[in-house]
């Protein structure tokens, strides 16, 4: 039993037809996105809108209706994979460098839904160092203001050069000790000019769907 998988397909059981449905990143949407998929072959009604280039052509591939953004006002349920997940339910994401497309569609969705496997289940956020993404433009200074808020921010790098996300920005990973006030940092963060978003998703999931290695999965709205 993959706890990735069970805890995708456990969470695309509440897509039901003529949803409009957001799509999330990362090796634990893949399993959701796939199931969706099946789904959508069996007859299930959906159009999808996706977080990334890497979702969208998956979706694309495996004959996933998609919508343009411009012709929706609202996405009924999205199911997306989490970095971090505490026992208040907050989050950090962007592990797989998405943050900023995930954070709208979470922003924007009826139902956020959140996918893990139970190593994601943490007592505090901060293990995991927070991926903060930046406009490339005077980047170090940016930087310098992360250090401020007591981090160790690292550019992200993908084959020795600098990752840049979909949207054309760096992301920096940020090292915190732990962060017991998830909505404060965000705060903190998101005023720091050049920063476009962070990782931290405080108080936005509607359920938590996680996998557990024997096999259980346990659904926390
Ligand atoms: C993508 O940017 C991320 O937010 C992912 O959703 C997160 O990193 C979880 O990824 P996995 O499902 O691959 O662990």
């Amino acid at each position: 039993m993959n706890p990735k998988r069970i805890a995708a397909e456990r969470a695309v059981e509440f897509v039901k037809d003529g949803m409009i449905v957001g799509l999330g990143t990362g090796s634990t949407s893949y399993w959701a996105i796939h199931r969706i998929a099946e789904k959508v072959n069996e007859g299930l009604e959906i159009k999808a809108v996706a977080s990334s280039r890497n979702s969208e052509d998956m979706a694309m591939q495996l004959g996933i209706p998609l919508i343009a953004f411009d012709e929706i006002d609202i996405i009924d349920i999205t199911i997306d994979g989490a970095d971090e997940v505490d026992r208040h339910g907050n989050l950090t994401k962007g592990g797989g460098g998405a943050l900023l497309r995930e954070k709208i569609l979470a922003a924007n969705s009826k139902q956020f839904i959140v996918i893990a496997d139970e190593t994601k289940r943490v007592e505090l956020l901060g293990k995991f160092p927070l991926p903060v993404e930046i406009v490339p433009f005077a980047a170090n200074l940016t930087i310098n203001q992360l250090k401020r808020l007591q981090c160790d921010p690292v550019i992200r790098l993908l084959n020795g050069k600098p990752f840049m996300t979909d949207n054309g920005n760096l992301i920096v990973d940020c090292k915190f000790e732990s962060i017991p006030d998830p909505e404060k940092l965000t705060k903190q963060i998101n005023t720091i000019p050049g920063v476009a978003e962070n990782g931290l998703f405080a108080q936005m999931a509607n359920k938590i769907v996680t996998g557990y290695n024997d096999g259980r999965i346990e659904v926390k709205e």
